[in-house]
């Protein structure tokens, strides 16, 4: 069935134990999302929460799609795509960033954004902050500014935001 909305939506994001593995407790949206009035709720957030004039919004695969892109439309921006290795088609650069076992990489097309554009990130979490500091970095690389960075969720206990904070990144907006 499908869920109306709660008084916040934050009430939709389930959580589920014990996913991916043992000990993890996994933020599921699906919930958020299957409530109209809960989805249209976390969007108005987001887009009430933009910083003026932003030319592009960068979305993460694949969570960061969802959110991005409403978003981009409401602010009359551009989407831009961040996509695993791999799976983009014209010419791309690529960061990587290190997960517990192994390293994962982020791609975005070279021509994606122009040089000056006021860039907006959106994902859906932020965890240990290594997609966002990617992704950041890509950003940077293809001379675009980095004006603000909004997550849905922010899970300090993995503190993400001072990982980011770190290396320079301190433009982050959670809201829950
Ligand atoms: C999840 C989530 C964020 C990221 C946060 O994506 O949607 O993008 O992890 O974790 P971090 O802060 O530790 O980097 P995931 O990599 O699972 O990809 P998916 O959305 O394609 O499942």
């Amino acid at each position: 069935s499908v869920p109306s909305a709660p008084a916040d939506w934050a009430d939709l994001i389930r959580d589920v134990p014990d996913f991916p593995k043992p000990g993890v407790v996994f933020k599921d949206i699906t919930p958020l999302l299957a409530s109209p009035a809960g989805f249209a709720a976390v969007v108005d957030e987001l887009v009430a929460r933009a910083p003026e004039r932003i030319d592009v919004v960068v979305g993460m695969e694949a969570r960061g799609f969802i959110f991005g892109a409403p978003v981009a439309l409401r602010l009359g921006a551009a989407f831009v795509p961040i996509r695993k290795a791999g799976k983009l088609p014209a010419e791309v650069i690529t960061a990587s960033y290190d997960l517990e076992y192994g390293t994962e990489t982020l791609a975005v097309h070279a021509d994606a954004v122009r040089p000056g554009a006021r860039v907006l990130i959106v994902d859906d979490v932020l965890a240990t902050g290594g997609t966002v500091g990617a992704t950041a970095e890509l950003v940077r690389r293809l001379g675009a500014e980095l004006v603000a960075v909004t997550v849905v969720l922010e899970l300090d206990f993995l503190h993400g935001r001072e990982k980011l904070a770190a290396r320079g990144i301190d433009q982050l907006t959670a809201l829950r």
